[in-house]
């Protein structure tokens, strides 16, 4: 079998590199971007670059380019400079190649009432992940991937969650601490903290950055109600671009204030209810109908928000979107907060307490730790 990296062709204009690879496909590499990249320009521990675009010649033109042993040599017409490419390293940074990083495929899952929690998803036991690290690793990628997995037998313990959550990312502290706990309390300040059911949400709208991953480990489960609701908001709001792609684009555009006080905080954001890449992907679903302030819209604008809010609203309501199975003791929760949108159903505590311990993790983190077990178990997608 050829080598991925093997060429058939290799061959250049003053302006590009053109590698015909031995599988047939085609990559161009302009010239410009091959001068920004050369690795003598960067620190060769660090591997920071010491130059910018500014010591850049503004067209500099290839003269040559010939493959010789696994690289390609490029030579400039007026610069003394030659520079060897590795041919692996072209094929992984040609701009046709998608990402090959696995954490950064997205697996949709919109029906969630036909899914199965303890089959779908990811889980391992607390003990597990911390002593295989392999195991891990999948554990992490499946997180990413779906936005949302499981460790069981966590121990049912305050402390449990922070030695829990050292497997899988940082502890982002907010005004409510480094944890919080989710169990009922008289005249709560945040309506999470009655026995009140709540419809699908993400949390904390309200701050910069939004929480990226929430945790939510059960010490005591209710054994009548308080059921977790799950539902996959990417997929979601899929769903809504392809029924009603006007409404879609209205959650796009209008900046929705979202707002929390109490006596020690006062924070405050505005972002749509629908984030998109530059590449128009949804890339966050912010939605909590308890944090929104009054927006500040022109009255012609009203009427197509509050349609497209309706029209998602009545979507996250719809219980085939809905992943609903009770948490048992010590099982723990762990969700891109971000895309994966979380509720519950209504509880009796004075019947059966019910008692959850939540924290959030900064996003960055938990890619991070996937990425630093992916150098240990799948080093060919390391970059
Ligand atoms: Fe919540």
């Amino acid at each position: 079998m050829n080598h991925p990296a093997a060429v058939k062709r290799v061959w250049s204009l003053p302006d590009m590199l053109n590698i015909e690879w031995a599988d047939g496909t085609l990559s161009e590499y302009a010239s410009l971007w091959l001068r920004d990249n050369l690795r003598e320009d960067r620190d060769p521990h660090s591997g920071q670059r010491l130059i910018d675009i500014a010591d850049l010649p503004e067209d500099p033109r290839i003269r040559s380019a010939v493959a010789h042993n696994g690289a390609v040599n490029v030579e400039w017409e007026t610069e003394s400079r030659s520079a060897a490419f590795e041919l692996e390293w072209l094929l992984a940074h040609a701009s046709s190649r998608s990402d090959p990083r696995p954490e950064f495929t997205t697996r949709r899952w919109l029906e969630g009432a036909s899914l199965n929690a303890a089959r779908d998803f990811a889980w391992a036991t607390f003990s597990e992940a911390q002593s295989d690290r392999s195991r891990r690793a999948r554990w992490l990628t499946q997180l990413l991937q779906d936005g949302i997995a499981f460790l069981s037998n966590v121990p049912s313990n305050d402390a449990g969650i922070l030695e829990a959550v050292a497997l899988v990312g940082r502890v982002s502290e907010t005004n409510y601490g480094q944890v919080f706990d989710v169990r009922s309390v008289p005249q709560p300040e945040n309506l999470a903290y009655s026995d009140l059911g709540l419809g699908l949400h993400t949390d904390n709208p309200y701050r910069e950055p939004v929480p990226g991953f929430q945790v939510l480990h059960a010490l005591v489960a209710s054994p009548d109600g308080g059921e977790s609701l799950f539902g996959d908001g990417f997929a979601i709001a899929e769903h809504l671009r392809a029924t009603f792609p006007d409404a879609f684009q209205v959650l796009t555009r209008t900046p929705v204030p979202f707002r929390y006080q109490s006596k020690d905080a006062e924070l405050y954001a505005e972002r749509p209810l629908i984030q998109l890449t530059c590449t128009g992907e949804v890339s966050a679903v912010h939605y909590n109908s308890r944090s929104i302030a009054p927006l500040r819209l022109a009255a012609r604008d009203a009427g197509p928000f509050y349609s497209a809010y309706r029209r998602f609203a009545a979507l996250l309501r719809d219980s085939r979107f809905h992943l609903q199975f009770s948490l048992r003791d010590g099982d723990l929760a762990v969700f891109n907060n971000q895309r994966t949108m979380h509720g519950r159903t209504a509880f009796s505590s004075a019947r059966y307490p019910r008692h959850l311990r939540g924290c959030y993790l900064t996003r960055d983190s938990v890619y991070s730790e996937a990425a630093l077990l992916r150098r240990e178990f799948r080093p060919e997608t390391h970059s």
